[in-house]
Parts: structure tokens; sequence; C-alpha cells
């Protein structure tokens, strides 16, 4: 732990009550001024610290913002978010920033996280909503030792993992819609964004963005969107800890890439088939210019879906909007 570490660590310990100068100085064996600097870095990242002569300092409140000192402190992971969160205030986009960082050869298992994107990117060129303070914005980066061809799964699997959170976290009942968006109430509240860089047979990295609504009021919405975005606080009328969410998630998230590279993709499939709950029902899909309609019958372990029209004919299809009929 570095100094500002430490003292983070010391106020929390005695959150709610006054702790001296002197006594942070001779714990953390540093002079008072560093200690007095440190406290200032702190304010401005948007911890509630008081301070007074002669009493000292007095942490009131932790910080609200997404920082790595908050994910870290209670992260029960072995790996994801471990070895390196990289923090921005503000970004264009977590999945543009983990790209570059991966092909400079960051770890699997890093985090990238903002507060606020100015270029948030959706599936199909379509472009994220990111407010300031809002949501969840993040990236991880993963080196998995999987053919390309089974990368898709990797984007299933998210949704899984995301949706577990969701559940454990908030109570919510949600749906995964096809192939990687969670509804509440037939309104969207998450998204995934996967990119993939790879040789023919091996993957190089795979970057998992992910987006979620969590304490977006409804006017904070564009006026496209308000009719088909929700946030948790618009669904349960709460204000959620953003950072327990995204520790949350990479529990989830860790656990089920775990059991990818293990023991294989049935059990995770299954669940995600359960969480989508969509086989048997009658869709229309828009895919790269076409549109289909039928009955879902199956959506298969790579996840694509197999749809069978009006005339008894399958198609397989791998990408698209799902509207149910
Ligand atoms: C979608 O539903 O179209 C996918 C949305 C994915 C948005 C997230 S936010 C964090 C990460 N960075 C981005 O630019 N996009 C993803």
């Amino acid at each position: 732990m570095n100094t500002k570490e430490k003292l983070l660590s010391a106020l929390k310990k005695n959150t709610g009550n006054w702790i001296s100068g002197e006594t942070l100085s001779r714990e953390l064996s540093v002079s008072r001024a560093a200690i007095s600097k440190h406290v200032r870095i702190l304010k401005e990242q948007g911890y509630d610290i008081e301070s007074a002569t002669k009493k000292g300092y007095l942490l009131k409140n932790l910080s609200n913002r997404v920082l790595e000192s908050e994910i870290i402190d209670g992260l029960d992971t072995h790996r994801f978010g471990k070895k390196e969160i990289v923090y921005f205030s503000i970004t264009d986009s977590t999945n543009t920033q983990a790209k570059k960082l991966a092909e400079e050869g960051a770890p699997e298992g890093t985090v990238v996280i903002t507060e606020k994107q100015t270029h948030g990117r959706g599936r199909k060129g379509r472009s994220w909503l990111s407010p300031d303070g809002d949501g969840i914005y993040m990236s991880v980066i993963l080196r998995p030792d999987l053919p390309p061809f089974e990368a898709p799964r990797i984007t299933l699997l998210t949704a899984v993992a995301l949706a577990e959170a969701l559940i454990t976290e908030t109570g919510m009942s949600l749906r995964i819609k096809w192939p990687n968006d969670i509804l509440i109430n037939g309104k969207k509240i998450a998204g995934i964004l996967t990119e993939i860089s790879s040789e023919m047979d091996a993957i190089d990295y795979v970057v998992v963005g992910l987006g979620l609504n969590v304490n977006t009021p409804h006017e904070n919405f564009t006026h496209e969107l308000k009719n088909q975005s929700t946030s948790v606080y618009i669904e349960t009328g709460t204000v959620f800890s953003r950072v327990r969410l995204i520790q949350a998630f990479l529990h989830w998230f860790e656990k089920y890439y775990d059991i990818l590279l293990t023991s294989g993709f049935s059990s995770i499939i299954k669940r995600w088939r359960t969480l989508a709950d969509i086989i048997g029902r009658n869709i229309k899909v828009d895919s790269i210019g076409k549109s289909y309609s039928g009955e879902v019958v199956d959506i298969n372990d790579d996840g694509v879906l197999m749809l069978k029209d009006d005339k008894g004919n399958i198609h397989r299809i791998i990408s698209g909007d799902v509207t149910l009929m």
C-alpha cells in the first residue's frame, strides 16, 4: 500500500471518530505535512473528510466515485480487478482505452472504468449514453485460451454474470434479450460490447465492455431513449452503490469465466436460457439488412439463434435485433 492507501485505511478504521495528525503521522511513518497533502488529494477524490486543529481528521462519508481504492476494498475475486484497475474521471470510451492497453500488453483481468464517456460505443456503431456518475461504464481485458470461434460465448457469459449480480444485489426480476441486453419490464438497463483481436487460430485479447444504467434518473435519458431505457434507480426507487455492483459483477464474471475455461460452456448456456426465456417464443429479428419472423427453436452453444419460420425452415442467425411478437 502507498501512503494515500494507508491513510485511507486508517481513516476508514476510525470512520465517525477523530484521529489526530500526530497519530496518523506516527502510524504511517510520514510527516504531518505528507498527511495533510494526502488528505487534500482524498478530498479532491470525493471523500468527505473534516479537518480541525487540535482534533485532526474525521472521515464522514466515503467517495461515491468508482475509484480503484473503493472497488478493491471488499473485492473477493482472485484475478479480475486484482492486477490493475485503470480509472478515468472522464474518457472517450472504456473499450477504446482497454483495447489500447491490451495492445500494449496489459494482463488478463485489467479493468478500465470511468465516471463519464464522451464517445461511449454500443453495438452496430450505435452510441451509449454515459452521463457523469450515473452508471457503470467499464471494460475488462481477457486473454482466454480459446479458439476465436468460441469468443461469442464470452458475451453470453457476461450477460449471465451481470444478470446474477443484478438479481443478488437488487432483487429485480430481469430478462436477458438475445444476444446480450438486459431488460427490466421490457426496457433496456444494460448492454455489452465485446471486441476481439485474434489470429486465425488463437485469441490475442478480448475486451468486454459493460454499460449499466444505475442511478440514472428518467430525465437524464435523451428523448429517444426515455421509452426504451431504464435504470436500477428508476425500477427500485433506491440509489445503489455503483462500487458494490461492480464488485458483485466481477465476482460473478470471474466465477463463470473460470467455469468456461475449466468445465466448458454447457452449464452457462443452460443458465442463459433460463434467464432469457426466449425459446418457444415468436419473434422478429432484424439482421444485416434482412428480417426474419418465427418461433425460437434454440440458442445453441455458440449463441446462434435458431428460428423456425412459418414454412418450417430453420434460420441460423448470428446477430441481430429482436422484437417479441
Ligand atoms: C449495446 O447494448 O449496444 C452495448 C453497449 C455497451 C456500452 C459499454 S459502456 C462501457 C464500454 N465502453 C464503450 O464504449 N461501450 C461499452
